[in-house]
């Protein structure tokens, strides 16, 4: 048992408020952890992946402020704004253009939202388990991230300003980067055995 690893598991956090947002992120850490982010499972090893790193203040500043307008959209929608983890997510929006990287992560390909389930599954699925590996790996170098996708709102206009050739690449999230400014902690989950049957289901459906 690796106790390390664990840690690094239960700690890798949605960092909002706790970024560093005045210290830069040497762009070696990123290549880094995007070499240890790109031995992740994916569909038939295609490996259609590709990452767009973002941290020109220009560039971040358009696309903070896609962000900021697709955030506000929709937690005043969901109704969620004045909770906790809506005040924690207006207030990453408020100074996105400060994260020192934006990573956005992108899939070759479209598929439409009708596409048989295994399609849709290993399209998407071929891009998390990178992202989860390159959120790991700069956790583990001090750095904290949150993964995002309320941009995707205005995935076409964050396209055309970065030159994505919308109808055949995907954009899949966003990850913000920036160093730890708190002390890393463990992640608030229900009991493992509330979500886990062996051999047949046994929830009511809701
Ligand atoms: C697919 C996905 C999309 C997400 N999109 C957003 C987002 O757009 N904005 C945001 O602030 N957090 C976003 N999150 C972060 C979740 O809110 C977060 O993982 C969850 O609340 C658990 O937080 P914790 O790991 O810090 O406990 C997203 C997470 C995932 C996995």
């Amino acid at each position: 048992m690796n106790e390390y690893l664990d840690q690094v598991l239960t700690t890798t956090r949605t960092v909002r408020r706790g970024l560093d947002f005045d210290r830069p992120v040497d762009v070696e850490l990123i290549e880094q952890c995007l070499e240890l982010a790109c031995h992740a499972p994916n569909g038939a090893n295609r490996q259609d992946w590709r990452f767009l790193v973002l941290d020109d203040p220009a560039v971040k500043a358009e696309v903070a402020g896609y962000y900021r307008l697709a955030s506000r959209e929709y937690l005043a929608r969901s109704g969620a704004a004045e909770g906790p983890m809506g005040r924690s997510a207006s207030a990453l929006a408020d100074r996105l253009h400060q994260a020192p990287v934006l990573l956005l992560a992108c899939q070759l390909g479209r598929v439409a939202a009708d596409a048989p389930p295994a399609k849709l599954s290993s399209f998407y699925g071929s891009v998390y388990p990178a992202l989860w590996g390159f959120m790991l790996a700069a956790r583990s170098r001090g750095l904290g991230t949150a993964m995002t996708t309320v941009h995707l709102a205005y995935e076409r206009e964050v396209a055309q300003l970065l030159g994505i050739p919308f109808e055949r690449v995907t954009q899949v999230a966003l990850v913000v980067v920036g160093h730890l400014a708190v002390p890393p902690s463990r992640a608030p989950r229900n009991p493992v055995a509330e979500v886990v049957a062996r051999n047949t289901w046994r929830w009511d459906c809701w």
